[in-house]
Protein backbone atom coordinates (compact mmCIF):
# COMPACT_ATOMS: atom_id res chain seq x y z
CA UNK A 1 0.00 0.00 0.00
CA UNK A 2 0.97 3.53 -0.92
CA UNK A 3 0.32 4.76 2.67
CA UNK A 4 1.71 7.85 4.31
CA UNK A 5 1.43 10.55 6.77
CA UNK A 6 -0.17 14.07 5.65
CA UNK A 7 0.26 17.80 7.27
CA UNK A 8 -2.39 17.05 9.93
CA UNK A 9 -0.79 13.88 10.59
CA UNK A 10 -3.35 11.95 8.96
CA UNK A 11 -2.77 8.57 7.50
CA UNK A 12 -3.75 8.58 3.90
CA UNK A 13 -3.29 5.36 1.70
CA UNK A 14 -3.92 5.88 -2.59
CA UNK A 15 -6.05 3.17 -3.89
CA UNK A 16 -4.00 0.20 -5.31
CA UNK A 17 -6.41 -1.02 -7.24
CA UNK A 18 -9.92 -0.13 -9.06
CA UNK A 19 -12.01 -3.08 -7.68
CA UNK A 20 -13.19 -2.91 -4.30
CA UNK A 21 -13.76 0.83 -5.09
CA UNK A 22 -16.53 0.06 -7.93
CA UNK A 23 -17.98 -2.34 -5.99
CA UNK A 24 -18.39 0.52 -3.25
CA UNK A 25 -19.28 2.54 -5.53
CA UNK A 26 -22.05 0.25 -7.24
CA UNK A 27 -23.49 -0.37 -3.36
CA UNK A 28 -23.69 3.51 -2.54
CA UNK A 29 -25.42 4.32 -6.01
CA UNK A 30 -27.58 0.88 -5.61
CA UNK A 31 -26.30 -0.36 -8.71
CA UNK A 32 -26.30 -4.15 -7.66
CA UNK A 33 -30.08 -3.92 -6.36
CA UNK A 34 -32.33 -6.46 -9.26
CA UNK A 35 -30.22 -5.66 -11.58
CA UNK A 36 -27.01 -6.95 -14.05
CA UNK A 37 -23.90 -3.92 -14.54
CA UNK A 38 -21.10 -4.26 -16.97
CA UNK A 39 -19.38 -1.31 -15.43
CA UNK A 40 -15.63 -0.19 -16.79
CA UNK A 41 -12.99 2.20 -15.02
CA UNK A 42 -9.87 3.71 -16.36
CA UNK A 43 -7.52 5.66 -13.82
CA UNK A 44 -3.67 6.00 -12.00
CA UNK A 45 -3.60 3.36 -9.40
CA UNK A 46 -0.84 3.29 -6.18
CA UNK A 47 1.49 0.42 -5.08
CA UNK A 48 4.70 1.17 -2.79
CA UNK A 49 6.73 -1.55 -4.60
CA UNK A 50 10.22 -1.64 -5.91
CA UNK A 51 10.41 0.22 -9.12
CA UNK A 52 12.02 -1.52 -11.94
CA UNK A 53 11.09 -2.03 -15.63
CA UNK A 54 7.43 -2.63 -15.72
CA UNK A 55 6.48 -2.10 -12.31
CA UNK A 56 5.62 1.70 -10.78
CA UNK A 57 4.50 3.58 -7.94
CA UNK A 58 2.14 4.83 -10.06
CA UNK A 59 0.50 3.25 -12.95
CA UNK A 60 -2.54 3.15 -14.42
CA UNK A 61 -5.68 0.25 -15.22
CA UNK A 62 -8.10 0.40 -17.43
CA UNK A 63 -10.60 -2.36 -15.39
CA UNK A 64 -13.65 -4.14 -16.52
CA UNK A 65 -16.69 -5.13 -13.71
CA UNK A 66 -18.93 -7.56 -14.26
CA UNK A 67 -22.03 -7.92 -11.40
CA UNK A 68 -25.37 -10.22 -10.72
CA UNK A 69 -24.15 -13.06 -13.20
CA UNK A 70 -23.00 -16.05 -12.17
CA UNK A 71 -22.21 -18.23 -14.92
CA UNK A 72 -18.96 -19.02 -16.58
CA UNK A 73 -20.32 -17.29 -19.49
CA UNK A 74 -19.73 -13.89 -18.16
CA UNK A 75 -15.93 -15.17 -17.65
CA UNK A 76 -15.69 -16.16 -20.97
CA UNK A 77 -17.02 -13.00 -22.61
CA UNK A 78 -14.65 -10.70 -20.58
CA UNK A 79 -11.72 -13.50 -21.52
CA UNK A 80 -13.25 -13.00 -25.39
CA UNK A 81 -12.95 -9.13 -24.90
CA UNK A 82 -9.63 -9.54 -23.85
CA UNK A 83 -8.69 -11.47 -26.69
CA UNK A 84 -10.14 -9.42 -29.32
CA UNK A 85 -8.52 -6.42 -27.76
CA UNK A 86 -4.96 -7.90 -28.47
CA UNK A 87 -5.76 -9.05 -31.76
CA UNK A 88 -6.85 -5.08 -32.80
CA UNK A 89 -3.34 -4.21 -30.94
CA UNK A 90 -1.69 -6.80 -32.91
CA UNK A 91 -0.69 -8.33 -30.07
CA UNK A 92 -2.16 -11.81 -30.02
CA UNK A 93 0.79 -13.87 -31.08
CA UNK A 94 2.81 -12.47 -27.90
CA UNK A 95 0.21 -13.04 -24.71
CA UNK A 96 -1.02 -15.85 -23.36
CA UNK A 97 -3.62 -17.04 -21.34
CA UNK A 98 -2.96 -18.71 -18.17
CA UNK A 99 -6.62 -20.14 -16.38
CA UNK A 100 -7.27 -21.36 -12.93
CA UNK A 101 -9.67 -22.36 -10.59
CA UNK A 102 -9.55 -21.07 -6.88
CA UNK A 103 -12.84 -23.27 -6.10
CA UNK A 104 -15.60 -22.19 -3.14
CA UNK A 105 -13.87 -20.69 0.35
CA UNK A 106 -14.50 -24.06 1.73
CA UNK A 107 -12.25 -26.25 -0.97
CA UNK A 108 -9.33 -23.41 -0.60
CA UNK A 109 -9.80 -23.67 3.24
CA UNK A 110 -9.73 -26.79 3.35
CA UNK A 111 -6.45 -26.98 0.62
CA UNK A 112 -5.02 -24.32 2.44
CA UNK A 113 -4.64 -26.33 5.82
CA UNK A 114 -3.21 -29.19 3.53
CA UNK A 115 -0.79 -27.16 1.39
CA UNK A 116 0.43 -25.37 5.57
CA UNK A 117 0.72 -28.92 6.89
CA UNK A 118 3.08 -30.24 3.48
CA UNK A 119 4.92 -26.37 3.49
CA UNK A 120 5.95 -26.72 7.25
CA UNK A 121 7.15 -30.26 6.89
CA UNK A 122 10.00 -28.77 4.21
CA UNK A 123 9.80 -25.07 5.93
CA UNK A 124 13.48 -25.35 6.49
CA UNK A 125 14.01 -25.15 2.32
CA UNK A 126 11.81 -22.27 2.13
CA UNK A 127 13.05 -18.75 1.37
CA UNK A 128 12.33 -15.99 3.76
CA UNK A 129 9.41 -14.68 1.87
CA UNK A 130 7.61 -17.85 1.52
CA UNK A 131 8.14 -18.59 5.50
CA UNK A 132 6.76 -15.31 6.36
CA UNK A 133 3.75 -16.04 3.69
CA UNK A 134 3.36 -19.36 5.38
CA UNK A 135 1.60 -17.54 8.59
CA UNK A 136 -0.06 -14.90 6.65
CA UNK A 137 -0.93 -15.85 3.21
CA UNK A 138 0.26 -19.23 2.40
CA UNK A 139 -1.83 -19.69 -0.93
CA UNK A 140 0.63 -17.12 -3.06
CA UNK A 141 3.81 -18.74 -1.97
CA UNK A 142 2.33 -21.26 -4.79
CA UNK A 143 3.87 -18.47 -7.60
CA UNK A 144 6.93 -17.96 -5.92
CA UNK A 145 9.63 -17.26 -8.32
CA UNK A 146 12.46 -18.57 -6.51
CA UNK A 147 13.59 -21.31 -8.44
CA UNK A 148 14.39 -24.15 -5.38
CA UNK A 149 10.72 -23.20 -3.44
CA UNK A 150 9.42 -23.68 -6.96
CA UNK A 151 11.30 -27.13 -6.68
CA UNK A 152 9.99 -27.60 -2.99
CA UNK A 153 6.38 -27.19 -4.65
CA UNK A 154 6.75 -29.85 -6.70
CA UNK A 155 5.48 -32.66 -3.80
CA UNK A 156 3.00 -30.58 -2.72
CA UNK A 157 -0.69 -31.30 -2.25
CA UNK A 158 -2.36 -30.21 -5.62
CA UNK A 159 -6.20 -27.89 -5.33
CA UNK A 160 -7.50 -30.29 -7.97
CA UNK A 161 -7.87 -33.02 -5.64
CA UNK A 162 -9.66 -30.39 -3.17
CA UNK A 163 -11.82 -28.20 -5.43
CA UNK A 164 -15.81 -28.75 -4.88
CA UNK A 165 -18.22 -30.04 -7.62
CA UNK A 166 -19.93 -27.15 -8.25
CA UNK A 167 -16.47 -25.10 -9.37
CA UNK A 168 -14.98 -27.52 -11.34
CA UNK A 169 -18.21 -27.72 -13.14
CA UNK A 170 -17.89 -23.67 -13.41
CA UNK A 171 -14.63 -24.02 -14.57
CA UNK A 172 -14.69 -27.21 -17.34
CA UNK A 173 -18.15 -25.21 -18.86
CA UNK A 174 -15.65 -21.86 -19.13
CA UNK A 175 -13.28 -24.21 -20.72
CA UNK A 176 -15.68 -25.27 -23.34
CA UNK A 177 -16.36 -22.23 -24.18
CA UNK A 178 -12.97 -21.12 -24.76
CA UNK A 179 -12.26 -23.99 -27.20
CA UNK A 180 -15.11 -23.84 -29.01
CA UNK A 181 -14.44 -19.84 -29.12
CA UNK A 182 -11.33 -21.15 -30.50
CA UNK A 183 -8.93 -18.76 -27.63
CA UNK A 184 -5.95 -21.15 -26.61
CA UNK A 185 -5.15 -21.23 -22.77
CA UNK A 186 -2.73 -22.86 -20.34
CA UNK A 187 -3.90 -24.49 -17.04
CA UNK A 188 -1.90 -23.42 -14.17
CA UNK A 189 -2.72 -24.75 -11.21
CA UNK A 190 0.26 -22.23 -9.53
CA UNK A 191 -1.80 -19.18 -10.03
CA UNK A 192 -3.44 -18.09 -7.48
CA UNK A 193 -3.37 -14.18 -7.49
CA UNK A 194 -2.27 -11.58 -5.08
CA UNK A 195 -5.52 -9.96 -3.66
CA UNK A 196 -7.64 -12.71 -1.29
CA UNK A 197 -10.81 -11.94 -2.95
CA UNK A 198 -11.13 -14.33 -5.41
CA UNK A 199 -12.74 -17.88 -5.93
CA UNK A 200 -13.34 -20.07 -9.06
CA UNK A 201 -12.04 -18.58 -12.31
CA UNK A 202 -8.99 -16.42 -12.03
CA UNK A 203 -6.70 -15.84 -15.43
CA UNK A 204 -3.97 -14.04 -16.17
CA UNK A 205 -2.89 -12.82 -19.85
CA UNK A 206 1.02 -13.34 -20.15
CA UNK A 207 3.87 -11.96 -22.28
CA UNK A 208 7.17 -12.74 -22.01
CA UNK A 209 8.39 -9.09 -23.78
CA UNK A 210 8.72 -7.44 -20.85
CA UNK A 211 11.17 -9.69 -18.42
CA UNK A 212 10.02 -10.28 -14.79
CA UNK A 213 6.87 -7.57 -14.94
CA UNK A 214 5.10 -10.03 -17.67
CA UNK A 215 1.77 -9.93 -16.85
CA UNK A 216 -0.41 -7.30 -19.60
CA UNK A 217 -4.00 -8.24 -17.88
CA UNK A 218 -5.32 -10.33 -15.20
CA UNK A 219 -8.46 -10.77 -12.88
CA UNK A 220 -11.02 -13.08 -12.02
CA UNK A 221 -14.21 -14.22 -10.42
CA UNK A 222 -14.87 -12.69 -6.65
CA UNK A 223 -18.24 -13.61 -5.56
CA UNK A 224 -18.06 -12.73 -1.95
CA UNK A 225 -17.10 -9.17 -2.09
CA UNK A 226 -19.85 -7.12 -2.33
CA UNK A 227 -21.19 -9.05 0.48
CA UNK A 228 -18.37 -8.45 2.34
CA UNK A 229 -18.37 -4.89 1.73
CA UNK A 230 -21.80 -5.07 3.37
CA UNK A 231 -24.05 -5.22 0.50
CA UNK A 232 -26.16 -8.20 -0.66
CA UNK A 233 -24.42 -11.19 -1.76
CA UNK A 234 -23.76 -10.24 -5.50
CA UNK A 235 -21.87 -12.82 -8.09
CA UNK A 236 -19.04 -10.54 -9.76
CA UNK A 237 -16.47 -10.77 -12.14
CA UNK A 238 -13.45 -8.53 -13.89
CA UNK A 239 -10.37 -8.09 -15.25
CA UNK A 240 -7.43 -4.86 -15.51
CA UNK A 241 -4.72 -4.18 -17.69
CA UNK A 242 -1.92 -2.38 -16.74
CA UNK A 243 -1.98 0.79 -19.69
CA UNK A 244 2.13 1.15 -18.58
CA UNK A 245 3.04 -2.65 -19.57
CA UNK A 246 0.68 -2.85 -22.08
CA UNK A 247 2.43 0.50 -24.16
CA UNK A 248 5.76 -0.69 -23.65
CA UNK A 249 4.99 -3.79 -25.07
CA UNK A 250 4.27 -2.12 -28.24
CA UNK A 251 6.65 -0.11 -28.33
CA UNK A 252 8.95 -3.04 -27.83
CA UNK A 253 7.55 -4.97 -30.84
CA UNK A 254 7.34 -1.88 -32.60
CA UNK A 255 3.17 -2.04 -32.91
CA UNK A 256 2.32 1.80 -31.78
CA UNK A 257 -0.92 2.51 -33.70
CA UNK A 258 0.83 5.61 -36.69
CA UNK A 259 -2.65 7.01 -35.49
CA UNK A 260 -1.32 7.75 -32.07
CA UNK A 261 1.84 9.67 -33.48
CA UNK A 262 -0.54 11.89 -35.41
CA UNK A 263 -1.33 15.03 -33.64
CA UNK A 264 -3.12 17.32 -36.24
CA UNK A 265 -5.00 17.30 -39.22
CA UNK A 266 -4.53 20.17 -40.56
CA UNK A 267 -0.67 22.54 -40.29
CA UNK A 268 -1.42 25.98 -40.58
CA UNK A 269 2.36 27.34 -42.12
CA UNK A 270 2.62 31.56 -42.02
CA UNK A 271 5.87 32.79 -43.27
CA UNK A 272 6.13 36.56 -43.76
CA UNK A 273 5.41 39.73 -42.15
CA UNK A 274 2.12 40.14 -40.61
CA UNK A 275 1.29 36.18 -41.59
CA UNK A 276 1.24 35.13 -37.80
CA UNK A 277 -1.63 36.93 -37.31
CA UNK A 278 -3.70 36.19 -40.28
CA UNK A 279 -3.00 32.54 -39.39
CA UNK A 280 -4.02 32.49 -36.00
CA UNK A 281 -7.91 33.95 -37.64
CA UNK A 282 -8.00 31.35 -39.98
CA UNK A 283 -6.99 28.41 -37.57
CA UNK A 284 -10.03 30.06 -35.26
CA UNK A 285 -12.92 29.89 -38.21
CA UNK A 286 -11.44 26.65 -38.89
CA UNK A 287 -11.91 25.52 -35.82
CA UNK A 288 -15.40 26.83 -35.10
CA UNK A 289 -16.30 25.29 -38.86
CA UNK A 290 -14.49 21.73 -38.89
CA UNK A 291 -14.59 21.16 -34.98
CA UNK A 292 -13.91 17.62 -35.92
CA UNK A 293 -10.51 18.57 -37.50
CA UNK A 294 -7.34 18.83 -35.25
CA UNK A 295 -6.08 22.47 -36.71
CA UNK A 296 -2.38 23.30 -35.38
CA UNK A 297 -0.85 26.61 -36.55
CA UNK A 298 2.76 26.99 -36.93
CA UNK A 299 3.95 29.10 -33.93
CA UNK A 300 7.75 30.64 -32.89
CA UNK A 301 8.28 31.21 -36.18
CA UNK A 302 10.98 29.28 -38.51
CA UNK A 303 11.82 28.87 -42.41
CA UNK A 304 9.33 27.89 -44.63
CA UNK A 305 11.70 24.98 -45.33
CA UNK A 306 11.22 23.83 -41.17
CA UNK A 307 8.09 25.25 -40.81
CA UNK A 308 7.27 22.54 -43.43
CA UNK A 309 8.84 19.89 -41.73
CA UNK A 310 6.74 20.06 -38.63
CA UNK A 311 3.78 20.09 -40.58
CA UNK A 312 4.63 16.98 -42.07
CA UNK A 313 6.38 15.38 -38.54
CA UNK A 314 2.53 16.36 -37.30
CA UNK A 315 0.73 13.87 -39.39
CA UNK A 316 -1.53 16.24 -40.75
CA UNK A 317 -3.32 15.43 -44.24
CA UNK A 318 -2.90 18.82 -45.26
CA UNK A 319 -0.56 22.70 -44.68
CA UNK A 320 -2.42 25.65 -45.16
CA UNK A 321 0.44 28.12 -46.38
CA UNK A 322 -0.09 32.09 -45.61
CA UNK A 323 2.62 33.96 -47.12
CA UNK A 324 2.79 37.77 -47.84
CA UNK A 325 1.43 36.81 -51.86
CA UNK A 326 -1.52 35.27 -49.94
CA UNK A 327 -2.67 38.21 -47.49
CA UNK A 328 -2.93 40.43 -50.28
CA UNK A 329 -5.32 37.88 -52.21
CA UNK A 330 -7.58 36.93 -49.75
CA UNK A 331 -6.00 33.66 -50.10
CA UNK A 332 -4.06 30.28 -48.68
CA UNK A 333 -2.27 27.75 -50.66
CA UNK A 334 -3.62 24.68 -49.68
CA UNK A 335 -0.84 21.58 -49.87
CA UNK A 336 -0.99 17.56 -49.76
CA UNK A 337 1.22 16.66 -47.31
CA UNK A 338 0.08 13.23 -48.62
CA UNK A 339 -0.37 11.55 -51.94
CA UNK A 340 1.53 13.57 -54.54
CA UNK A 341 2.08 16.97 -52.77
CA UNK A 342 -0.75 18.56 -54.96
CA UNK A 343 -0.76 22.36 -54.27
CA UNK A 344 -4.02 24.75 -54.86
CA UNK A 345 -4.74 28.45 -54.24
CA UNK A 346 -7.88 28.81 -52.93
CA UNK A 347 -10.40 31.98 -51.71
CA UNK A 348 -10.24 32.40 -47.87
CA UNK A 349 -13.89 32.71 -48.13
CA UNK A 350 -14.65 29.12 -49.29
CA UNK A 351 -11.31 27.42 -47.51
CA UNK A 352 -13.51 25.85 -44.23
CA UNK A 353 -16.26 24.84 -47.25
CA UNK A 354 -13.75 23.64 -49.52
CA UNK A 355 -12.08 21.55 -46.47
CA UNK A 356 -15.04 19.84 -45.31
CA UNK A 357 -15.73 18.10 -48.47
CA UNK A 358 -12.11 17.73 -48.92
CA UNK A 359 -11.67 15.91 -45.21
CA UNK A 360 -14.84 13.95 -45.49
CA UNK A 361 -14.06 10.39 -44.43
P1 LIG B 1 -3.63 -6.88 -10.43
O1 LIG B 1 -3.14 -8.18 -10.97
O2 LIG B 1 -3.11 -6.46 -9.11
O3 LIG B 1 -5.20 -7.00 -10.40
O4 LIG B 1 -3.35 -5.73 -11.48
C1 LIG B 1 -3.83 -5.81 -12.80
C2 LIG B 1 -2.77 -5.35 -13.78
O5 LIG B 1 -2.28 -4.05 -13.43
C3 LIG B 1 -1.51 -6.21 -13.77
O6 LIG B 1 -1.68 -7.34 -14.57
C4 LIG B 1 -0.49 -5.26 -14.38
O7 LIG B 1 -0.62 -5.24 -15.80
C5 LIG B 1 -0.93 -3.91 -13.83
N1 LIG B 1 -0.09 -3.56 -12.65
C6 LIG B 1 -0.24 -3.97 -11.37
N2 LIG B 1 0.70 -3.43 -10.58
C7 LIG B 1 1.48 -2.64 -11.38
C8 LIG B 1 2.62 -1.78 -11.16
N3 LIG B 1 3.15 -1.61 -9.95
N4 LIG B 1 3.16 -1.14 -12.23
C9 LIG B 1 2.62 -1.29 -13.47
N5 LIG B 1 1.53 -2.05 -13.72
C10 LIG B 1 0.96 -2.72 -12.71
C11 LIG B 1 -6.03 -6.01 -9.94
O8 LIG B 1 -5.67 -4.88 -9.69
C12 LIG B 1 -7.48 -6.41 -9.87
N6 LIG B 1 -8.26 -5.25 -9.36
C13 LIG B 1 -7.98 -6.87 -11.22
C14 LIG B 1 -9.42 -7.27 -11.18
C15 LIG B 1 -10.48 -6.55 -11.57
N7 LIG B 1 -9.88 -8.41 -10.69
C16 LIG B 1 -11.20 -8.42 -10.77
N8 LIG B 1 -11.58 -7.25 -11.30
Amino acid sequence: MYTFNDRNDESLTLRPEGTAGCVRAGEEHGLFFNQQQRLWYMGPMFRYERPQKGRYRQFHQIGVEAFGMQGPDIDAELILMTARLWKQLGLDDNVKLQLNSLGSASARSNYKSALVVYLRSVEQGLDDDSRRRLNSNPLRILDSKNPDTQKLLDGAPVFADFIDLESQEHFEKLQSILRGAGVEYQLNPRLVRGLDYYGKTVFEWVTSDLGAQGTVCAGGRYDGLVEQLGGKATPAVGFAMGVERLILMLKTLGLEPQELKKVADIYIVAAGDGTDKIALFIAENLRNELPRQRIQVNCGNGSFKSQLKRADKSGAKYAIIIGESEIQSHSVMLKSLRDNGEQQLISQNILSEYLQDLMQP
